[in-house]
């Protein structure tokens, strides 16, 4: 590979995910859809979390005394999922290494989840469509989906054409966003420079990002026969096209 060539989404990246990602109070998020859950009167304790890249979430869960699995199309974010389970005695992981468009689940879920923006990574409306229709395919009937998003007003407004860099632990980095407002598809190319053993190695990444309008993601949902509530992350205040993150709860 060309020194400074930008590799596909989450393949060289899965090591240095949880580095990355350490700003993110995971724990705030699973207990809050707790909350969801038992609001839905939700009591079975079994989990499939769609793109569940290095198993952040799956392992809270489990810790919690769901039995989890996890689906991700990206063989170095499973391998990862792997390792931290590995190292862990609160039951086991089912992991599938599979595409949310088509999650063809043997057996049917009360409780699908899929978290921080991988929903956004699905780029067309037929690809958002399949996969949610996939997601109301493998729940039971009563079953609930939650999930998060990313606003149209973020990728455009708050990431918009921007650079900023960041330190987390050992690895510094540069994301450069671009918007397009044709498509509502933000280009984010990430440089990481990772500091090991007093060498410094660079790595890069483009990750893809689309936005959808709410009132698109309620139309899909309504299509598909889910009856669904779009919530201010973390709140339960409706959502608004103003706010930058969005939850998404929809029951079969
Ligand atoms: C930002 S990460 C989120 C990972 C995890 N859910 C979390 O909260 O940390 C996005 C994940 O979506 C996965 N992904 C992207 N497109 C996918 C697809 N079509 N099917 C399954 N997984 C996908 C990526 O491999 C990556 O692990």
């Amino acid at each position: 590979m060309k020194s400074g060539a930008y590799r596909p989404a989450f393949t060289i990246i899965a090591p240095y995910y949880d580095t990355l990602m350490s700003f993110v109070n995971y724990p705030a998020w699973v207990t809050y859809i707790e909350n969801i859950l038992m609001l839905h009167n939700r009591k079975e304790k079994r989990i499939l979390d769609i793109a569940c890249g290095t198993g952040i979430c799956l392992e809270l869960w489990s810790q919690r005394g769901y039995a989890v699995f996890g689906l991700d199309i990206s063989m170095s974010m499973l391998a990862i999922c792997k390792q931290r389970f590995a190292h862990l005695d609160n039951g086991p992981v089912h992991l599938i290494n599979g595409d949310m468009r088509q999650i063809g689940f043997a057996g049917k879920m009360p409780i699908i989840t899929c978290l921080y923006d991988s929903l956004n990574h699905l780029l067309s409306v037929d690809d958002l469509f399949g996969c949610l229709q996939s997601v109301y395919d493998g729940l039971e009937p009563g079953g609930i989906f939650i999930f998060d998003m990313n606003t149209v007003h973020c990728l455009r407004d708050e990431w918009g054409n921007s650079t900023f860099d960041r330190r987390d632990g050992n690895i510094n980095s540069i994301w450069t966003n671009r918007f397009d407002l044709a498509t509502y598809i933000s280009t984010l190319e990430i440089s990481l420079k990772i500091n090991e053993n007093g060498t410094t190695k660079t790595l890069n990444e483009i990750h893809r990002e689309r936005g959808y309008r709410l009132s698109l993601i309620h139309d899909i949902l309504a299509k598909l026969g889910f009856k669904s509530s779009l919530y201010r992350h973390l709140t339960f205040q409706p959502a608004q096209e103003s706010d930058l993150r969005i939850i998404g709860v929809a029951e079969k």
